[in-house]
């Protein structure tokens, strides 16, 4: 068995409550109608249920609770794997542009040989690739990438991010994560796309690592941004490049005010995420 994590949310909090869990780094989020009883009765508001798996990581059950609002309740159930591996039945790949497509690893896909091709299997971590906030991230990262650039992903999740970049030929990537389970899906998505002696993941926090990079990518919640970016603004060398997601395009003042003084030059939005793209 494995362990389903059960958020019940008003239901004009869904999307946010819904964004929350998807920024923590689930892999994927079902939405149910809360049964009518108990605590929520007679609420105005309807309830609905956020269904998502965090396997057997007890650890990410609670970092989850934590930051969550008092008016969210959650709780774990025991299910089948099956049923919370259904997901993976509609999983289809995610073309970044016409020259770069992140494929789900256990799909059979026919693609040009010009293409750059990454097969990712998120495992228990995020990131199937087609997140808007990992979809921009890859578009900023397309975009300032250079022959020779070392880059650190910061929250690798399934380790997408810097796979990309072993793969544009990035001679070093280092892969951070406070989640065992991202590291576990980026060691193993490393290897499958051949850039295992490229691509190094770990626990490492960022607040340890010393050493500049020329590109940093975070694709982070806002606050967690805002909390690391000190640290985010000291690992990218003086010409280097820092892009951050996970921000909502109609509110990330305070994010811009924290990288300062970084500067943002590029905004890049879609559906209702950004990601901003700063250099010293
Ligand atoms: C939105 S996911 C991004 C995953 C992947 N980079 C992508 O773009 O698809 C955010 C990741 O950040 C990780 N994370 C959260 N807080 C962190 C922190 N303080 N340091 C490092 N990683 C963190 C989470 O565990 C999660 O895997």
């Amino acid at each position: 068995m494995t362990l389903a994590f059960v958020l019940t949310v008003p239901a004009s909090e869904a999307e946010l409550a819904s964004d929350a869990l998807w920024t923590l780094g689930v892999a994927a989020v079902e939405e149910r109608t809360a049964p009518e009883h108990g605590d929520h009765a007679g609420l105005e508001d309807h309830f609905v249920e956020l269904w998502t798996s965090l396997g057997t990581d007890v650890g990410a059950v609670a970092r989850a609770a934590e930051s969550f609002s008092s008016r969210w309740r959650w709780r774990t159930v025991e299910v089948d794997p099956t049923v919370v591996e259904s997901w993976r039945s509609h999983a289809v790949p995610s073309w970044v542009d016409r020259e770069l497509v992140i494929v789900p690893a256990w799909r059979s896909v026919d693609v040009p040989g010009s293409v750059v091709r990454v097969d990712i299997d998120p495992g228990a971590a995020f990131g199937l690739g087609d997140h808007p906030t990992t979809v921009l991230s890859l578009r900023l990262l397309k975009e300032v990438w250079w022959p020779g650039a070392t880059v650190l992903d910061v929250g690798c999740g399934s380790g997408v991010l810097g796979i990309v970049a072993a793969r544009f030929g990035s001679p070093y990537v280092e892969a951070i994560d406070i989640s065992v389970a991202a590291i576990e899906a980026t060691t193993a998505n490393a290897e499958r796309n051949d850039v295992a002696g490229v691509v190094t993941a770990s626990t490492r926090p960022l607040a340890d690592v010393t050493e500049p990079f020329d590109i940093v990518v975070a694709n982070l919640l806002a606050p967690v941004v805002v909390d690391l970016a000190t640290d985010l603004r000291r690992v990218v060398a003086p010409s280097g490049a820092l892009i951050v997601s996970g921000v909502l395009s109609e509110r990330h003042d305070h994010v811009v005010e924290a990288l300062s003084p970084m500067r943002v030059v590029r905004t890049m939005t879609r559906e209702s995420w950004a990601a901003l793209l700063a250099r010293h």
